[in-house]
């Protein structure tokens, strides 16, 4: 079931699909190191944002002030939705740390401990847009397979059923065309989005793919993508040079 559209401000992917993301969708953000992820869950959260809908971004394989410094540099940024709590930034490791969660592999209830204070920060922040950066590290203290496909599965629902829609990156080896790290986050993701890159001229150009988005009727085109002070930025690669 799906409530309406939850716009990135990207205009081409917005367009894609018939004016944003399904409300209460999960998708995956898939690419290698230095691909974008990063900067587009950032794009996606402040877009909303601006238009007063609350967002949370859980990092976890960057430091709080890193990320907010390179954040600053973007003109898209406006600090302010930082002051005033419209975006809330949380290091996932100092929830790590309270739940005393200093295990490398966490049992299950290690993980429903996670997952009930993911679900009652998302709650009580009553947020629209939530990102994990990146999902890679978190399964990675997850034991099994099916402990990663029910964390994924039930995060997923809760937040469904609250409209907000869920940004999760995964991170990939370079010159891989795969989705995730322990093949089973895509299978549970209602989205993948693959950033990418081709060779032309001797260049090395981004690319942005809508590789899947249950319920919607996308095309499957390779975009080229810039990340420049403006933001991501999307156009056909059959026009760029
Ligand atoms: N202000 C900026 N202006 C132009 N390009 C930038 C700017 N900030 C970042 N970039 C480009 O974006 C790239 C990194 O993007 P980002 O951090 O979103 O990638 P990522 O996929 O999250 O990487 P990682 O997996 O290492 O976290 C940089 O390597 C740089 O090329
Ligand atoms: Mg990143």
């Amino acid at each position: 079931m799906t409530f309406g559209v939850c716009e990135t401000g990207i205009e081409e992917l917005d367009a894609q699909m018939g004016g944003g993301f399904p409300v209460g969708s999960t998708i995956l953000i898939v690419g290698s190191s230095g691909s974008g992820k990063t900067t587009l869950c950032m794009q996606f959260l402040v877009n909303g944002a601006k238009k007063g809908e609350k967002g949370v971004f859980f990092t976890i394989t960057e430091p709080l002030f890193k990320l907010t410094s390179n954040l600053e540099k973007f003109e898209f940024f406006d600090r302010s939705l930082v002051d005033d709590g419209t975006i809330t930034i949380i290091d996932l490791r100092i929830i790590f740390e309270r739940l005393g969660l200093d295990a490398e592999k966490y049992t299950v209830e290690d993980t429903n401990a996670l997952l009930g204070v993911i679900k009652d920060i998302a709650k009580e922040l009553n947020v629209k847009r939530l990102v994990i950066d990146s999902i890679t590290a978190l399964c990675y203290r997850l034991q099994s397979k099916e402990m990663i496909r029910d964390f994924i599965f039930k995060l997923g629902t809760f937040l469904a059923a609250k409209e907000c829609t869920t940004f999760l990156t995964s991170e990939i080896p370079p010159k891989t065309f795969i989705f995730s790290q322990y093949g089973i986050e895509e299978f549970i993701a209602d989205g993948i989005i693959f950033l990418g890159e081709v060779e032309r001229g001797g260049d090395l150009i981004r690319t942005l793919q809508i590789v899947k988005m249950r319920g919607v009727d996308h095309s499957r085109i390779k975009y080229a993508m810039s990340i420049t002070s403006r933001g991501i930025e999307l156009a056909p690669l059959l026009k760029t040079r």
